[in-house]
């Protein structure tokens, strides 16, 4: 049955900016929402936001680094101090319910005939990143269907493979023909760091076949006044303004 789905990503506890992006789905005749992770991490809301992706949503959703980190005891070498010291902060706003719910995310996810995962599909479990032909190779070597959304870097990104080999796309209105191969980063719906502070994700509407960037501005004013206001480092509020 064809759908209208919106792949959403890296929201790292941005509940106005997560609000925004599912009002604005819903505008577009979105009926089905999936998350490629990274639901908690970096501002105010953690609780918030799992609620409504787990519970109004329904939307299936893959493991993120953050929320590995947060609902699980590994070591934070890998992270920066100031990642490190909000996934501290996280794990103490989280009842022990949200914290099991994300301990038992899947690192990768088959649905609907298309695939979700938090990195890359070579190694999910080790956070690896793609940005450019070569990472996005070795992730293709393990992608099963047409077409696989991801996240992480919090930039949109998309490559397609075909015989002639790997081209990297424009992020912005992409026809995925059946045939065809494509991995296709959503971008962040709630800390975007290619320089442009508004929200990211996609549409994907399977009966035309077209997958749609949107960006939208959302109260970044409110998001960043939540996290003075938890106490989280004045960075993190800052950081929404610029989008890096
Ligand atoms: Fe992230």
């Amino acid at each position: 049955m064809d759908k209208k789905f919106a792949i959403i990503g890296d929201i790292h506890a941005n509940i106005d900016a997560l609000n925004t992006v599912v009002e604005d789905a819903r505008a577009h005749g979105v009926t089905d929402f999936v998350c490629v992770g990274d639901v908690v991490g970096y501002n105010a809301c953690p609780a918030e936001c799992i609620r409504v992706v787990r519970d109004e949503l329904h939307a299936p959703v893959v493991r993120g680094n953050h929320d590995h980190y947060v609902s699980t005891d590994a070591p934070l070498s890998d992270f920066t101090e100031l990642a490190a010291e909000v996934v501290k902060w996280t794990r103490r706003q989280l009842s022990a319910e949200d914290v099991d719910w994300l301990r038992n995310l899947p690192y990768s996810k088959l649905h609907m005939g298309f695939t979700i995962v938090h990195s890359t599909l070579d190694m999910p479990e080790h956070w690896g990143y793609i940005f450019d032909n070569l990472t996005a190779e070795a992730s293709f070597a393990y992608q099963k269907t047409g077409v696989c959304f991801y996240g992480h870097s919090h930039v949109p990104m998309v490559h397609q493979k075909s015989a002639a080999g790997i081209v990297r796309l424009e992020p912005g209105e992409i026809q995925v023909p059946l045939g065809s191969r494509f991995l296709i980063n959503v971008g962040s719906v709630g800390q975007p760091r290619d320089g442009d502070p508004r929200a990211s994700y996609v549409i994907y509407d399977t009966k035309s076949r077209v997958v749609k960037f949107r960006r939208l501005e959302y109260d970044v004013e409110a998001a960043m006044g939540r996290v003075l206001a938890a106490g989280l480092p004045e960075r993190l509020a800052q950081r929404l303004a610029v989008g890096r």
